[in-house]
């Protein structure tokens, strides 16, 4: 096998993202990879607009989820439930033909400003990825509160926990992709 394609996906859009830079610690703990960054900035589902078309930003991504080897997602939490981006994009990519998330490997992360790190968000994620057939790695919640006190100025994490958290799964991601 070739190197490993990786596809990102953070449930939160904004540059300064907690989840961006958990997603990217994530990727720097794998190593040797194809790393493909999915644009989860699409139009909201509706059905009228699936009848004329996938819309081009939602045929990229679906394109970039069959590519993949691996799904690396970041889940905020909003109001104790998945991001709306998150789950406007797992919409979208559920509706494929042939569905392109049955047997898909994902490494789930969570950053959050309150104290549980996410841990609702990030069991939605895992819930709704489990129902499409999606294999989540498992292991302990890779989650991170109060991320604003946890990653230095260059947007690397401070948490030695976490961080060896994070390569443990990296590692095991690397086991399971073979
Ligand atoms: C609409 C909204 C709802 C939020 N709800 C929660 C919440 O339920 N739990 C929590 O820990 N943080 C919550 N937060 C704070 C986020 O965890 C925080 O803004 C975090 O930085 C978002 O992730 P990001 O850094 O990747 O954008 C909320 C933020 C927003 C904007």
């Amino acid at each position: 096998m070739g190197k490993p394609v990786l596809l990102t996906m953070s449930g939160s859009l904004r540059k300064g993202s907690y989840n961006r830079m958990l997603i990217a610690e994530a990727v720097r703990a794998f190593g040797d990879a194809d790393v493909m960054t999915g644009d989860l900035n699409l139009p909201l589902y509706d059905g009228d607009v699936e009848d004329e078309g996938m819309p081009a930003s939602v045929q990229t991504l679906i394109d970039q989820v069959v590519r993949a080897d691996a799904l690396i997602i970041g889940a905020p939490e909003y109001n104790k439930g998945i991001s709306g981006v998150l789950k406007n994009a797992i919409d979208w990519i559920s509706r494929a033909r042939p569905p392109v998330f049955k047997d898909k490997v994902a490494v789930i992360l969570s950053a959050a400003g309150g104290r549980s790190g996410g841990e609702t968000g990030h069991f939605m994620t895992h819930s709704i990825l489990t129902q499409l057939q999606v294999h989540v790695v498992h292991g302990p919640l890779i989650l991170v509160a109060a991320a604003q006190n946890e990653f230095d100025e260059n947007g690397a994490l401070t948490n030695d926990f976490l961080k060896k958290q994070i390569e443990a799964r990296m590692t095991r991601l690397r086991e399971l992709l073979g």
